[in-house]
């Protein structure tokens, strides 16, 4: 049937069921279906297929259309809602004339998510909201708002005003020197909590550390290492000064944004980030050093990870569950229950990741390959998103689900957003819902299905990607391919360069003395105790 993510089982009848011609609202299921009269049974006894305690029953549903009229049946209100978003797309597909069928439908996995970056370009809550909507019309059940980053801040803390007042402007962007700004107040935030409910949607707040912060350490400079009066980030690039995980003040700073988060986002995820953070001011700080010889740290990296786990420590202790970039590869964690998110990780190969799955970590897979959104289409095409296959052979249970991130650096705006999300979300989406082996997927029916799809959702205010193989089109994304790999003139790498040869030669020479008698130190007390044993 015409209906993406394609239902785990549907069986078509002779006939069809005439239902009266109107809109449906998208924002008021309950309405909607009480305005088509369903019959809807919710049942704890209720499930589908031959595991009753699999947790993604909850999310089940079973849809009968026959001459009596339509039938709902599920254990909680998530399946009546994905059981209304079927038959939403049945409606509007078959004119109203909706084919009498059985369907049987539960989700391939329990995470099944998309992530939008505010961090570098702010978009307005209308908007969100409608990326929200289009989440939901593809049974996508986490939203992630990356919502700090070295080019911005954009939420309200009340303990700390400037990082809106200030880490919220950037003075101009990859595209131009036009300042950009914009941030969400705390009641924004909540209102788009309860906009998520909705749609059995958790809204999950990424606030990236130690890496990515350049926004906040513009406002309170003391988060840096070496309290550097530095602007917030206007260009593209792997920035250095990042978050001093020596000094206490940057853990309490942490701690109390981490307060404020955790009140206005009521998600059972926090995502801390932990990507990209490159070590060289680390190693020459006075305060880093001094942590590492306190708790007994080998390296940087080590000290990434004690960074990570004071504040998994403090989340869970506020009854957070934790996430992370998977690429930063913590060296003593000793916290099994962060979900790790896979990206892309040429140094980490994937026997790695296996061995961490089998340990019983778990994973949310965003491989870059398939489900970076902002990548030109010729290097993430729509098929790659159809035919990923993100589990990991011998380790099945550790991967949560998938993740299709939308990258803000080039996208700076809503269209742009909506342009590069359809139709690969469609693809994503299907992935991420319907339980297929990889040997029956059937990437031509999807394109069939995907034609109708693409009409219902114009018809709902989106606009569709061309992604036909036309000659046209095809050049169309060898230029956006070329435009799109021009990255490197706007990344600030000769600007690192020359700052971090200028903080070696200022801070490095400072402080030399006092880490070189710190390590003394740390020498010292190493063979006074293998003298005692
Ligand atoms: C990432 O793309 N830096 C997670
Ligand atoms: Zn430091």
């Amino acid at each position: 049937m015409n209906i993406i993510p394609s239902p785990l089982s549907c069986e078509c009848k002779e006939g069809a069921l005439r239902v009266e011609k109107f809109t449906l609202s998208q924002d008021d299921y309950v309405n909607d279906l009480q305005r088509l009269n369903a019959k809807i049974e919710l049942s704890p006894e209720f499930f589908v297929g031959p595991d009753s305690t699999d947790p993604k029953q909850n999310e089940a549903y079973a849809l009968e259309i026959n001459k009596d009229g339509i039938f709902i049946k599920a254990r909680s209100q998530a399946g009546v809602f994905y059981a209304y978003t079927t038959l939403s797309q049945l409606i509007a597909n078959y004119s109203c004339d909706i084919p009498y069928c059985s369907i049987e439908d539960k989700p391939r996995f329990e995470y099944r998510g998309f992530m939008l970056d505010v961090g570098r370009y702010f978009m307005p809550v209308d908007n969100i909201k409608n990326l929200i909507r289009l989440c939901a019309m593809h049974k996508i059940n986490k939203f992630r708002l990356h919502i700090t980053e070295d080019q911005g801040w954009r939420m309200e803390i009340k303990k700390y005003p400037l990082l809106t007042l200030k880490g919220s402007i950037r003075k101009g962007t990859n595209f131009s020197h036009k300042q950009h700004s914009g941030f969400y107040t705390q009641a924004q935030i909540r209102q788009l909590v309860e906009y998520c409910r909705n749609f059995n949607i958790e809204l999950i707040p990424e606030i990236d550390m130690p890496g990515h912060s350049r926004a906040a350490i513009a406002c309170y400079p003391y988060l840096g290492c070496f309290d550097r009066d530095l602007p917030v980030a206007t260009h593209w690039g792997v920035k250095h000064d990042i978050l001093c995980a020596g000094k206490e003040s940057t853990y309490e700073f942490v701690k109390n944004v981490l307060d404020e988060v955790c009140e206005v986002f009521d998600s059972r995820y926090v995502h801390i980030g932990g990507d990209e953070a490159p070590k060289l001011r680390w190693e020459i700080c006075p305060h880093c050093q001094k942590k590492m010889a306190e708790e007994g740290l080998q390296n940087e990296e080590q000290l990434q990870s004690y960074f990570v786990n004071r504040l998994a420590e403090y989340l869970h202790s506020k009854g957070k569950e934790v996430m992370m970039w998977n690429e930063f590869s913590p060296t003593f964690m000793t916290d099994k229950s962060i979900v790790r998110q896979f990206w892309s990780n040429p140094s980490k190969d994937q026997t790695a990741i296996q061995d961490e799955l089998r340990q019983g970590l778990k994973y949310v897979n965003s491989d870059a390959n398939c489900c970076y959104l902002d990548l030109p289409e010729k290097n993430v095409t729509l098929k790659k998103g159809y035919f990923f296959n993100p589990v990991v052979e011998g380790a099945e249970n550790g991967i949560l689900g998938i993740e299709a991130c939308l990258w803000s650096e080039y996208v700076p705006d809503y269209k742009k957003a909506v342009r590069l999300t359809l139709p690969r979300l469609c693809a994503l989406g299907e992935n991420m819902w319907t339980d297929i082996p990889s040997d029956k997927k059937n990437y031509d029916d999807f394109l069939q299905r995907l034609d109708v799809h693409s009409a219902y959702l114009k018809n709902n205010g989106y606009k569709v990607s061309d992604y036909s193989e036309s000659p046209t089109h095809k050049i169309k994304k060898f230029f956006e391919w070329i435009w799109f790999n021009r990255r490197p003139l706007h990344w600030e790498g000769l600007h690192n360069a020359v700052d971090n040869a200028h903080v070696k030669r200022t801070y490095g020479k400072k402080y030399k003395k006092i880490i070189a008698d710190i390590k003394a130190d740390v020498d010292k007390n190493t063979s006074d105790k293998s003298d005692l044993q």
